[in-house]
Protein backbone atom coordinates (compact mmCIF):
# COMPACT_ATOMS: atom_id res chain seq x y z
CA UNK A 1 0.00 0.00 0.00
CA UNK A 2 2.81 2.43 0.96
CA UNK A 3 4.78 1.96 -2.14
CA UNK A 4 1.84 2.34 -3.97
CA UNK A 5 1.21 5.42 -2.63
CA UNK A 6 5.19 6.46 -3.21
CA UNK A 7 4.39 5.92 -6.84
CA UNK A 8 1.51 8.34 -6.81
CA UNK A 9 3.96 10.83 -5.56
CA UNK A 10 6.52 9.99 -7.80
CA UNK A 11 4.28 10.29 -10.84
CA UNK A 12 2.75 13.80 -9.73
CA UNK A 13 6.38 15.02 -9.14
CA UNK A 14 7.09 13.59 -12.40
CA UNK A 15 3.85 15.22 -14.67
CA UNK A 16 4.44 18.69 -12.89
CA UNK A 17 7.91 19.10 -14.29
CA UNK A 18 9.52 19.24 -10.40
CA UNK A 19 11.58 16.78 -10.82
CA UNK A 20 12.34 17.24 -14.36
CA UNK A 21 15.13 20.26 -14.16
CA UNK A 22 18.26 19.16 -14.06
CA UNK A 23 21.03 21.16 -11.90
CA UNK A 24 23.31 20.96 -14.66
CA UNK A 25 24.02 24.03 -17.12
CA UNK A 26 24.24 22.76 -20.55
CA UNK A 27 28.08 21.62 -21.90
CA UNK A 28 29.06 24.25 -23.75
CA UNK A 29 27.87 26.78 -20.89
CA UNK A 30 30.18 29.42 -19.62
CA UNK A 31 31.03 31.50 -16.89
CA UNK A 32 32.79 34.21 -15.86
CA UNK A 33 33.32 37.37 -13.56
CA UNK A 34 33.38 40.89 -14.10
CA UNK A 35 34.66 44.22 -13.52
CA UNK A 36 35.47 47.91 -15.41
CA UNK A 37 38.41 50.04 -15.71
CA UNK A 38 37.67 53.40 -13.49
CA UNK A 39 35.97 51.04 -10.49
CA UNK A 40 39.46 48.79 -10.12
CA UNK A 41 42.39 50.36 -11.93
CA UNK A 42 42.85 53.75 -10.17
CA UNK A 43 46.26 55.14 -11.84
CA UNK A 44 44.48 58.39 -12.77
CA UNK A 45 46.99 59.99 -13.76
CA UNK A 46 49.38 57.71 -14.75
CA UNK A 47 51.57 56.96 -17.61
CA UNK A 48 49.71 60.20 -19.24
CA UNK A 49 46.23 58.85 -18.97
CA UNK A 50 44.04 61.78 -19.06
CA UNK A 51 40.74 62.85 -16.81
CA UNK A 52 37.72 61.03 -17.59
CA UNK A 53 33.91 62.63 -16.49
CA UNK A 54 33.89 60.81 -13.23
CA UNK A 55 37.13 62.03 -12.25
CA UNK A 56 36.20 65.18 -12.74
CA UNK A 57 32.64 64.90 -11.33
CA UNK A 58 33.69 63.52 -8.16
CA UNK A 59 37.06 65.81 -7.60
CA UNK A 60 34.97 68.79 -7.87
CA UNK A 61 32.02 67.60 -6.18
CA UNK A 62 33.31 64.98 -4.06
CA UNK A 63 30.34 64.88 -1.38
CA UNK A 64 28.20 62.90 -4.31
CA UNK A 65 29.55 60.14 -2.86
CA UNK A 66 28.70 58.46 0.04
CA UNK A 67 31.52 57.77 2.03
CA UNK A 68 33.50 61.09 0.43
CA UNK A 69 36.07 57.97 -1.41
CA UNK A 70 36.90 58.35 -5.35
CA UNK A 71 38.80 56.07 -7.23
CA UNK A 72 41.99 58.07 -7.63
CA UNK A 73 43.87 54.17 -7.01
CA UNK A 74 41.03 52.10 -5.92
CA UNK A 75 41.35 48.49 -6.53
CA UNK A 76 45.01 49.52 -7.88
CA UNK A 77 44.31 46.80 -10.93
CA UNK A 78 46.83 48.74 -13.26
CA UNK A 79 49.89 47.82 -11.11
CA UNK A 80 48.28 44.30 -9.63
CA UNK A 81 46.52 43.17 -13.03
CA UNK A 82 48.59 40.01 -12.44
CA UNK A 83 47.25 39.44 -9.02
CA UNK A 84 43.73 39.93 -10.83
CA UNK A 85 44.32 37.19 -13.20
CA UNK A 86 45.40 35.03 -10.42
CA UNK A 87 41.93 35.55 -8.73
CA UNK A 88 40.70 34.53 -12.33
CA UNK A 89 42.72 30.64 -12.60
CA UNK A 90 41.87 29.74 -9.10
CA UNK A 91 38.21 30.74 -10.01
CA UNK A 92 38.39 28.73 -12.67
CA UNK A 93 36.40 31.26 -15.11
CA UNK A 94 35.84 30.84 -18.57
CA UNK A 95 35.94 34.37 -19.37
CA UNK A 96 36.96 37.61 -17.80
CA UNK A 97 34.44 40.68 -18.55
CA UNK A 98 36.31 44.19 -18.28
CA UNK A 99 36.89 47.58 -19.77
CA UNK A 100 39.06 49.91 -21.59
CA UNK A 101 39.39 52.88 -20.32
CA UNK A 102 39.31 55.33 -23.06
CA UNK A 103 41.29 58.20 -21.68
CA UNK A 104 44.06 56.01 -20.99
CA UNK A 105 44.59 54.85 -24.78
CA UNK A 106 43.47 58.35 -25.99
CA UNK A 107 44.24 61.03 -23.70
CA UNK A 108 42.86 63.44 -26.24
CA UNK A 109 39.64 61.60 -26.88
CA UNK A 110 40.45 61.60 -30.64
CA UNK A 111 42.09 59.01 -32.36
CA UNK A 112 44.88 61.45 -33.49
CA UNK A 113 47.16 60.72 -30.52
CA UNK A 114 47.46 56.51 -29.07
CA UNK A 115 48.79 56.20 -25.71
CA UNK A 116 51.46 53.68 -25.98
CA UNK A 117 51.59 52.88 -22.13
CA UNK A 118 48.09 52.38 -22.25
CA UNK A 119 47.75 49.95 -25.11
CA UNK A 120 50.63 48.01 -23.73
CA UNK A 121 48.29 47.44 -20.53
CA UNK A 122 45.79 46.35 -21.81
CA UNK A 123 48.17 44.17 -23.89
CA UNK A 124 50.28 42.48 -20.83
CA UNK A 125 46.52 42.30 -19.48
CA UNK A 126 45.49 40.16 -22.46
CA UNK A 127 48.05 38.25 -23.00
CA UNK A 128 48.46 36.98 -19.29
CA UNK A 129 44.51 35.87 -20.02
CA UNK A 130 44.83 33.98 -23.13
CA UNK A 131 47.87 32.38 -21.75
CA UNK A 132 45.69 31.06 -18.69
CA UNK A 133 43.16 30.02 -21.24
CA UNK A 134 40.34 32.40 -19.58
CA UNK A 135 38.58 34.70 -22.78
CA UNK A 136 38.68 38.61 -22.39
CA UNK A 137 35.42 40.05 -23.17
CA UNK A 138 36.20 43.27 -23.28
CA UNK A 139 33.43 46.57 -23.04
CA UNK A 140 34.62 49.51 -24.79
CA UNK A 141 32.76 52.12 -22.38
CA UNK A 142 32.31 51.47 -18.97
CA UNK A 143 31.19 55.18 -18.25
CA UNK A 144 34.59 56.78 -18.21
CA UNK A 145 34.31 59.41 -21.23
CA UNK A 146 37.42 61.67 -21.57
CA UNK A 147 36.43 65.15 -20.09
CA UNK A 148 38.09 66.53 -23.45
CA UNK A 149 35.25 65.37 -25.07
CA UNK A 150 32.54 66.14 -22.30
CA UNK A 151 33.67 69.50 -23.02
CA UNK A 152 32.45 69.53 -26.72
CA UNK A 153 29.16 67.96 -25.59
CA UNK A 154 29.64 64.46 -24.99
CA UNK A 155 26.87 62.15 -25.50
CA UNK A 156 24.69 65.41 -26.42
CA UNK A 157 26.64 66.20 -29.17
CA UNK A 158 26.37 63.86 -32.56
CA UNK A 159 30.21 64.14 -32.85
CA UNK A 160 29.86 61.25 -30.48
CA UNK A 161 29.55 58.77 -33.61
CA UNK A 162 32.96 59.66 -35.02
CA UNK A 163 34.79 59.82 -31.46
CA UNK A 164 33.50 56.43 -30.78
CA UNK A 165 33.60 54.68 -34.17
CA UNK A 166 37.26 55.68 -34.35
CA UNK A 167 37.95 54.77 -30.76
CA UNK A 168 36.39 51.28 -31.13
CA UNK A 169 38.21 50.49 -34.79
CA UNK A 170 41.67 51.43 -32.88
CA UNK A 171 40.64 49.27 -30.44
CA UNK A 172 39.22 45.76 -32.58
CA UNK A 173 42.73 46.81 -34.41
CA UNK A 174 44.92 46.62 -31.06
CA UNK A 175 43.30 44.09 -29.41
CA UNK A 176 41.20 41.89 -31.73
CA UNK A 177 43.57 39.27 -32.43
CA UNK A 178 42.95 37.93 -28.99
CA UNK A 179 39.45 39.16 -28.19
CA UNK A 180 36.41 37.86 -29.41
CA UNK A 181 33.48 39.15 -27.85
CA UNK A 182 33.29 42.75 -27.81
CA UNK A 183 30.33 45.20 -25.56
CA UNK A 184 30.39 48.60 -27.12
CA UNK A 185 28.69 50.43 -24.06
CA UNK A 186 27.75 49.13 -20.88
CA UNK A 187 23.72 50.23 -19.53
CA UNK A 188 22.63 53.14 -21.73
CA UNK A 189 20.19 53.87 -19.70
CA UNK A 190 22.31 54.62 -16.82
CA UNK A 191 24.63 56.57 -19.20
CA UNK A 192 21.80 58.45 -20.42
CA UNK A 193 18.98 58.74 -17.79
CA UNK A 194 21.42 59.46 -15.21
CA UNK A 195 24.20 61.16 -16.58
CA UNK A 196 21.45 63.77 -18.83
CA UNK A 197 18.48 62.94 -17.29
CA UNK A 198 18.29 62.84 -13.85
CA UNK A 199 22.00 64.52 -13.01
CA UNK A 200 22.97 61.82 -10.64
CA UNK A 201 25.42 60.33 -12.58
CA UNK A 202 28.50 62.12 -14.52
CA UNK A 203 28.40 64.35 -16.28
CA UNK A 204 25.29 65.17 -13.86
CA UNK A 205 23.21 67.05 -16.30
CA UNK A 206 19.27 67.06 -15.87
CA UNK A 207 17.26 67.77 -18.90
CA UNK A 208 15.32 64.70 -18.23
CA UNK A 209 12.93 63.78 -21.49
CA UNK A 210 14.96 65.58 -24.07
CA UNK A 211 19.02 65.24 -23.13
CA UNK A 212 18.51 61.66 -22.23
CA UNK A 213 16.90 60.55 -25.10
CA UNK A 214 19.44 62.90 -27.61
CA UNK A 215 21.94 60.68 -25.66
CA UNK A 216 20.29 57.06 -26.22
CA UNK A 217 20.08 58.42 -29.81
CA UNK A 218 23.45 59.45 -30.61
CA UNK A 219 24.75 56.57 -28.71
CA UNK A 220 22.57 53.73 -30.43
CA UNK A 221 23.94 55.28 -33.66
CA UNK A 222 27.88 55.03 -32.74
CA UNK A 223 27.12 51.38 -31.15
CA UNK A 224 25.25 50.77 -34.90
CA UNK A 225 28.43 51.90 -36.97
CA UNK A 226 31.07 50.26 -34.72
CA UNK A 227 28.87 46.89 -34.70
CA UNK A 228 29.25 47.87 -39.00
CA UNK A 229 32.43 48.37 -38.54
CA UNK A 230 33.51 45.24 -37.24
CA UNK A 231 31.07 43.27 -38.51
CA UNK A 232 32.87 44.67 -42.26
CA UNK A 233 36.63 45.22 -41.52
CA UNK A 234 37.45 42.73 -38.61
CA UNK A 235 34.95 40.09 -38.81
CA UNK A 236 36.02 38.32 -41.59
CA UNK A 237 39.34 37.64 -40.31
CA UNK A 238 38.64 37.89 -36.51
CA UNK A 239 35.79 36.04 -35.90
CA UNK A 240 34.21 37.49 -33.11
CA UNK A 241 31.01 38.73 -31.97
CA UNK A 242 30.05 42.30 -30.36
CA UNK A 243 26.66 43.68 -28.57
CA UNK A 244 25.61 45.76 -26.24
CA UNK A 245 24.79 45.33 -22.86
CA UNK A 246 21.30 46.55 -21.46
CA UNK A 247 20.31 46.52 -17.80
CA UNK A 248 16.94 44.66 -16.85
CA UNK A 249 15.30 44.93 -13.99
CA UNK A 250 11.67 43.26 -13.90
CA UNK A 251 8.44 45.24 -13.69
CA UNK A 252 5.85 43.44 -12.59
CA UNK A 253 2.52 44.65 -12.50
CA UNK A 254 1.31 45.47 -8.85
CA UNK A 255 -2.08 43.86 -10.03
CA UNK A 256 -1.57 41.13 -12.05
CA UNK A 257 -4.20 40.54 -15.27
CA UNK A 258 -5.52 43.74 -14.48
CA UNK A 259 -4.92 45.15 -17.59
CA UNK A 260 -4.18 48.91 -16.76
CA UNK A 261 -1.52 47.17 -14.25
CA UNK A 262 0.36 44.84 -16.94
CA UNK A 263 0.11 48.25 -19.62
CA UNK A 264 1.72 49.87 -16.78
CA UNK A 265 4.28 46.97 -16.46
CA UNK A 266 5.36 46.50 -20.00
CA UNK A 267 5.35 50.31 -20.70
CA UNK A 268 8.04 50.96 -17.66
CA UNK A 269 10.07 48.04 -19.51
CA UNK A 270 10.33 49.44 -22.65
CA UNK A 271 10.77 52.92 -21.57
CA UNK A 272 13.95 51.77 -19.22
CA UNK A 273 15.58 49.22 -21.19
CA UNK A 274 13.22 48.54 -24.45
CA UNK A 275 14.64 51.63 -25.13
CA UNK A 276 17.85 50.56 -25.96
CA UNK A 277 17.26 46.82 -27.17
CA UNK A 278 13.82 47.85 -29.75
CA UNK A 279 16.01 49.44 -31.63
CA UNK A 280 18.98 46.53 -31.75
CA UNK A 281 16.55 44.45 -33.35
CA UNK A 282 14.00 46.22 -35.26
CA UNK A 283 15.50 49.17 -36.06
CA UNK A 284 13.60 51.74 -34.01
CA UNK A 285 12.09 52.86 -30.28
CA UNK A 286 9.23 51.02 -29.28
CA UNK A 287 5.82 51.91 -30.68
CA UNK A 288 4.63 52.79 -26.82
CA UNK A 289 7.46 54.71 -26.13
CA UNK A 290 7.25 56.62 -29.30
CA UNK A 291 3.55 57.22 -29.11
CA UNK A 292 3.66 58.33 -24.90
CA UNK A 293 6.45 61.06 -25.82
CA UNK A 294 4.80 62.63 -29.04
CA UNK A 295 1.66 62.49 -27.13
CA UNK A 296 3.25 64.50 -23.65
CA UNK A 297 4.83 66.28 -26.57
CA UNK A 298 1.91 67.53 -28.25
CA UNK A 299 0.11 68.44 -24.82
CA UNK A 300 3.15 70.52 -23.99
CA UNK A 301 2.39 72.64 -26.66
CA UNK A 302 5.51 70.94 -28.88
CA UNK A 303 4.98 70.45 -32.36
CA UNK A 304 7.07 67.75 -32.51
CA UNK A 305 8.44 64.64 -30.25
CA UNK A 306 10.66 65.17 -27.67
CA UNK A 307 12.11 61.64 -28.95
CA UNK A 308 14.26 62.40 -31.90
CA UNK A 309 13.22 60.60 -34.89
CA UNK A 310 14.86 57.71 -36.54
CA UNK A 311 15.47 58.05 -40.42
CA UNK A 312 14.32 55.51 -42.70
CA UNK A 313 18.53 55.00 -43.01
CA UNK A 314 19.35 54.82 -39.59
CA UNK A 315 16.57 52.44 -39.03
CA UNK A 316 17.75 50.24 -41.23
CA UNK A 317 21.48 50.95 -39.85
CA UNK A 318 20.66 49.83 -36.67
CA UNK A 319 18.53 46.89 -36.92
CA UNK A 320 20.08 43.93 -36.38
CA UNK A 321 23.23 45.34 -35.06
CA UNK A 322 23.24 42.40 -31.97
CA UNK A 323 25.30 39.20 -32.29
CA UNK A 324 23.57 38.48 -28.70
CA UNK A 325 21.59 39.88 -25.95
CA UNK A 326 23.84 40.85 -22.87
CA UNK A 327 21.75 41.16 -19.91
CA UNK A 328 22.88 42.65 -16.64
CA UNK A 329 20.11 41.97 -14.31
CA UNK A 330 19.97 42.66 -10.46
CA UNK A 331 16.62 43.52 -8.88
CA UNK A 332 12.79 43.57 -10.14
CA UNK A 333 9.64 46.39 -9.37
CA UNK A 334 5.98 46.68 -8.64
CA UNK A 335 4.46 48.96 -11.26
CA UNK A 336 1.24 50.91 -10.84
CA UNK A 337 -0.60 53.08 -13.51
CA UNK A 338 -0.02 56.77 -12.07
CA UNK A 339 -1.40 60.25 -12.13
CA UNK A 340 1.66 61.65 -9.87
CA UNK A 341 4.66 60.33 -11.31
CA UNK A 342 7.62 61.72 -9.59
CA UNK A 343 8.25 64.91 -11.69
CA UNK A 344 12.02 65.27 -12.08
CA UNK A 345 11.84 62.03 -13.92
CA UNK A 346 11.07 63.16 -17.23
CA UNK A 347 10.57 59.76 -18.68
CA UNK A 348 8.77 58.00 -16.10
CA UNK A 349 6.03 60.86 -16.62
CA UNK A 350 6.23 59.94 -20.44
CA UNK A 351 5.87 56.52 -19.01
CA UNK A 352 2.50 57.32 -16.73
CA UNK A 353 3.90 55.31 -13.96
CA UNK A 354 5.07 54.94 -10.95
CA UNK A 355 7.06 51.75 -9.44
CA UNK A 356 8.55 50.51 -5.85
CA UNK A 357 9.88 47.83 -4.15
CA UNK A 358 8.11 46.21 -1.09
CA UNK A 359 10.13 46.33 2.60
CA UNK A 360 9.78 42.36 2.77
CA UNK A 361 11.60 41.97 -0.21
CA UNK A 362 14.93 40.50 0.54
CA UNK A 363 17.54 43.55 0.81
CA UNK A 364 20.88 44.19 -0.18
CA UNK A 365 23.74 47.26 0.87
CA UNK A 366 22.67 48.73 -2.68
CA UNK A 367 19.15 50.64 -1.38
CA UNK A 368 17.92 49.78 -5.10
CA UNK A 369 18.97 46.15 -4.54
CA UNK A 370 16.39 43.35 -3.58
CA UNK A 371 16.69 40.08 -4.14
CA UNK A 372 14.22 39.15 -6.65
CA UNK A 373 15.39 36.01 -8.56
CA UNK A 374 11.42 34.92 -9.60
CA UNK A 375 11.55 38.05 -11.73
CA UNK A 376 15.02 37.06 -13.37
CA UNK A 377 13.06 33.56 -14.60
CA UNK A 378 10.48 36.02 -15.48
CA UNK A 379 12.60 38.55 -17.34
CA UNK A 380 14.36 35.92 -19.36
CA UNK A 381 11.41 33.99 -20.63
CA UNK A 382 9.93 37.66 -21.67
CA UNK A 383 12.97 38.40 -23.63
CA UNK A 384 13.08 34.97 -25.55
CA UNK A 385 9.02 35.64 -26.38
CA UNK A 386 9.67 39.48 -27.21
CA UNK A 387 13.27 39.10 -29.10
CA UNK A 388 12.39 35.97 -31.13
CA UNK A 389 14.51 33.62 -29.24
CA UNK A 390 18.17 35.29 -29.23
CA UNK A 391 21.16 34.34 -27.56
CA UNK A 392 21.34 35.41 -23.75
CA UNK A 393 24.40 36.09 -22.22
CA UNK A 394 24.31 37.06 -18.37
CA UNK A 395 27.35 39.87 -18.38
CA UNK A 396 26.44 40.77 -14.65
CA UNK A 397 24.45 39.41 -12.02
CA UNK A 398 25.27 39.45 -8.32
CA UNK A 399 24.60 41.64 -4.84
CA UNK A 400 26.36 43.77 -2.22
CA UNK A 401 27.20 43.76 1.41
CA UNK A 402 29.08 45.42 3.93
CA UNK A 403 31.63 42.85 2.64
CA UNK A 404 32.02 39.73 5.27
CA UNK A 405 34.19 37.16 4.36
CA UNK A 406 31.76 34.92 5.15
CA UNK A 407 29.01 36.26 2.76
CA UNK A 408 26.19 33.79 3.08
CA UNK A 409 23.87 36.90 1.30
CA UNK A 410 25.77 36.48 -2.03
CA UNK A 411 26.19 32.58 -2.09
CA UNK A 412 22.11 32.38 -1.68
CA UNK A 413 21.33 35.34 -3.99
CA UNK A 414 23.92 33.48 -6.49
CA UNK A 415 22.36 29.95 -6.00
CA UNK A 416 18.86 31.25 -6.32
CA UNK A 417 19.60 33.42 -9.58
CA UNK A 418 21.60 30.51 -11.12
CA UNK A 419 18.80 28.35 -10.44
CA UNK A 420 16.37 30.69 -12.43
CA UNK A 421 18.65 30.86 -15.38
CA UNK A 422 18.47 26.38 -15.07
CA UNK A 423 14.94 26.86 -14.96
CA UNK A 424 14.28 29.36 -18.14
CA UNK A 425 16.43 26.99 -19.87
CA UNK A 426 15.13 23.66 -19.15
CA UNK A 427 11.31 25.01 -18.73
CA UNK A 428 10.80 27.55 -21.14
CA UNK A 429 13.56 26.58 -23.48
CA UNK A 430 15.45 29.91 -23.44
CA UNK A 431 18.92 30.15 -24.83
CA UNK A 432 21.07 31.39 -22.00
CA UNK A 433 24.87 30.16 -22.93
CA UNK A 434 26.98 32.43 -20.04
CA UNK A 435 26.88 33.90 -16.42
CA UNK A 436 29.05 36.67 -15.20
CA UNK A 437 29.09 37.20 -11.34
CA UNK A 438 29.71 41.21 -10.82
CA UNK A 439 32.24 40.97 -9.77
CA UNK A 440 35.55 39.54 -9.28
CA UNK A 441 36.30 41.73 -6.47
CA UNK A 442 35.09 44.61 -4.09
CA UNK A 443 35.56 47.73 -6.13
CA UNK A 444 34.25 51.41 -6.17
CA UNK A 445 30.76 51.41 -6.19
CA UNK A 446 29.95 54.41 -7.60
CA UNK A 447 27.83 56.94 -5.55
CA UNK A 448 27.98 54.31 -2.80
CA UNK A 449 31.85 54.65 -3.02
CA UNK A 450 33.24 51.88 -0.71
CA UNK A 451 30.07 51.35 1.24
CA UNK A 452 28.43 48.69 -0.97
CA UNK A 453 31.09 45.86 -1.92
CA UNK A 454 30.49 43.63 -4.91
CA UNK A 455 32.86 41.47 -4.93
CA UNK A 456 34.05 37.69 -4.61
CA UNK A 457 37.40 38.60 -3.40
CA UNK A 458 38.01 41.31 -0.11
CA UNK A 459 39.64 44.23 -0.93
CA UNK A 460 40.94 46.24 2.11
CA UNK A 461 41.03 49.52 1.08
CA UNK A 462 42.57 50.78 4.02
CA UNK A 463 46.00 48.99 2.73
CA UNK A 464 48.19 50.22 0.41
CA UNK A 465 48.91 47.03 -0.89
CA UNK A 466 45.17 46.66 -1.90
CA UNK A 467 45.23 43.30 -0.28
CA UNK A 468 42.63 40.40 -2.12
CA UNK A 469 40.86 38.03 0.34
CA UNK A 470 39.05 35.09 -0.99
CA UNK A 471 35.27 35.27 0.45
CA UNK A 472 32.84 32.37 0.99
CA UNK A 473 31.20 32.99 -1.95
CA UNK A 474 34.42 32.53 -4.24
CA UNK A 475 34.74 29.18 -2.92
CA UNK A 476 30.93 28.36 -3.82
CA UNK A 477 31.46 29.95 -7.05
CA UNK A 478 34.45 28.08 -7.92
CA UNK A 479 32.59 24.81 -7.12
CA UNK A 480 29.77 25.30 -9.56
CA UNK A 481 32.06 26.15 -12.40
CA UNK A 482 34.07 22.68 -11.40
CA UNK A 483 31.40 20.80 -11.34
CA UNK A 484 29.38 22.90 -14.02
CA UNK A 485 26.31 21.75 -11.65
CA UNK A 486 24.02 23.30 -8.55
CA UNK A 487 24.54 20.17 -7.03
CA UNK A 488 27.91 19.32 -5.61
C1 LIG B 1 26.05 47.85 -13.14
C2 LIG B 1 27.31 48.53 -13.56
O1 LIG B 1 27.65 48.11 -14.85
C3 LIG B 1 28.45 48.31 -12.59
O2 LIG B 1 29.46 49.22 -12.91
C4 LIG B 1 27.98 48.45 -11.17
O3 LIG B 1 29.03 48.36 -10.25
C5 LIG B 1 26.95 47.38 -10.89
N1 LIG B 1 25.82 47.59 -11.78
C6 LIG B 1 26.41 47.39 -9.47
O4 LIG B 1 25.77 48.58 -9.23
Amino acid sequence: MVKRWMAHILFLLFVTGIECIPRKFPSDFKFGVGTSAYQIEGAWTEDHKSESIWEHYIHSNPKVIADGSNADVACDSYHKYEEDVEMLKNLGVDHYRFSISWPRILPNGTANHVNQNGVQYYRNLIKLLKKNKIEPMVTLYHWDLPQVLQEQGGFASEKLVKWFTDYARLCFKLFGKDVKTWITFNEPKQICLFGYGLGVFAPALNKSGELDYLCAYNLLKAHAEAWHIYNNEFRPHQKGRISMVVEFSWHEPLLPDVPAFEEAAISNLEFMAGIYVNPLYRGDWPEIVKAKVAHNSRKEGKDRSRLPEFSTEEINQIKGTCDFLAVNFYTSFLVYPSVTPQPEMYSARDAGVSSYQPWYWEEAKSVWLKVTPWGFKRLLKYLKDTYDNPEIIITENGISDGGELDDDLRISYMQQHLNAILEAIWEYGVNVSGYTVWSLMDSFEWLDGYQSRFGLYHVDFSDPRRQRTMKASARYYKDIIKNRSLDK
